[in-house]
């Protein structure tokens, strides 16, 4: 789908844990505009507030479920992943990660070849088929899916509200035949959110759009400016097809995905979960489950119309102790990590547990 000619808008949102935040509309052909704001101190956890009236803040942060797909046997990262939501406002629902080797070969994907391709590649792609299918079983409105190493800001009911605003800002260039059947305080026509990834390239940058006018790319995105949350630009990763230098420190990003990197969390509504069900369960499998995952979006496949942020709400943690223990995917021999770190992620809840559960406030990972 390409959008083209559209205006640059700006668009100021009182939101509700910074403030006033000003979104600018960036449609094709964009100028960033500079705007200013002051932003108010922030609160670690926010209760219901007089501006705090979204979904987004109550236990399931606005979707109707949060599932985190994880090996029953990684209690290590359950313990981990039950503190940090607790501390945060939020419930999880377990969703038991599936090994390769469990799969039978009668039930492999299509094109899925066993000689070549990873057995925890494959036990990834089921655990995420999984999580699809309950929503689509139970009949939930919306999930949030998150893998079981996550991390996040322990502003994250905040940074949701703002992304949500944004998001729904974002929505008006998607096609509205396709309504969310139930109320999301993320907006009525989204398929997915894809909230957590490790490399960004915008649509408009992507390989095969470079040939046609950048006026016919959908280059639609939402800023939103002077998040105290954004780690300094030196410590921003994730930018696959642009500088961080082009845009002013303690900017967000909400932008229409053309080629994410890494599963790390995204949210589905009932009928992203039938689209993403059908693609990536029923059509076949040859490929790593995120890079499958960014396909769906790229290619828009069942009119799927996705809405990401950058940088993430959701990063990977990366763990004091053995490297090893980091993925159930990938091994990484013996060696030890003194130090963890999130990145991205510039109040991480993990690293500050001990923090929150003292009472202490939250620190930052990096200072400059
Ligand atoms: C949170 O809000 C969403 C969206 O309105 C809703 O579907 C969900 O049931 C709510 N969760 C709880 C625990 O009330
Ligand atoms: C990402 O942004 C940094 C500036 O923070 C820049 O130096 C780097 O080249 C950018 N990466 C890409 C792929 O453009």
């Amino acid at each position: 789908m390409m959008i083209g000619g559209r205006p640059n808008v700006s668009l100021v949102i009182c939101a509700v844990v910074f403030g006033c935040i000003f979104l600018t509309y960036l449609g094709s052909g964009s100028v960033r505009n500079q705007l200013n704001s002051t932003s108010s101190p922030t609160r670690w956890v926010s209760s219901k507030g007089k501006h705090e009236k979204s979904d987004v803040f109550n236990k399931t942060l606005g979707f109707e479920k949060v599932f985190v797909i994880g090996l029953p046997e990684r209690s290590d990262k359950r313990d981990a992943l039950t503190l940090m939501s607790s501390l945060t406002g939020f419930q999880l629902s377990w969703i038991d990660g599936v090994l390769g080797k469990a799969i039978p070969d009668k039930a492999l994907p299509f094109g899925w070849n066993r000689e070549t391709m990873s057995d925890s590649n494959l036990g990834s792609w089921r655990g995420h088929i999984n999580a699809m299918r309950r929503i689509v079983e139970d009949g939930i409105s919306s999930a949030l899916i998150m893998e079981d190493d996550m991390d996040w800001d322990v502003h994250v009911k905040g940074l949701l509200a703002q992304f949500a605003e944004a998001a729904r800002a974002l929505q008006k260039g998607f096609h509205q035949d396709q309504r969310l059947k139930s109320p999301s305080p993320y907006g009525l026509d989204w398929d997915m959110l894809w909230l957590g990834s490790c490399i960004t390239t915008f649509d408009e940058d992507l390989p095969e759009h470079l040939q046609i006018p950048y006026e016919q790319r959908d280059a639609r995105k939402i800023l939103i400016r002077n998040d105290p949350t954004v780690p300094p630009t030196g410590h921003l990763l994730a930018n696959g097809s642009f500088s961080w230098d082009d845009y002013p420190p303690q900017t967000r990003i909400v932008y229409v995905p053309g080629d994410n990197v890494c599963s790390f969390a995204y949210a589905l509504s009932a009928a992203g979960a039938q689209k993403a069900l059908q693609y990536m369960g029923l059509e076949g499998q040859q490929k790593p489950f995120d890079n499958h995952l960014s396909d769906l979006c790229r290619l828009r496949v069942n009119g799927m119309r996705c809405v990401s942020i950058v940088p993430s709400l959701f990063v990977h943690h990366r763990p004091r102790g053995k490297i090893s223990g980091d993925s159930d995917i990938n091994n990484a021999g013996e060696a030890v990590r003194e130090v963890g770190f999130t990145e991205n992620v510039l109040y991480s809840t993990r690293l500050n547990l001990r923090n929150l559960v003292t009472g202490l406030e939250p620190e930052k990972q990096w200072t400059d």
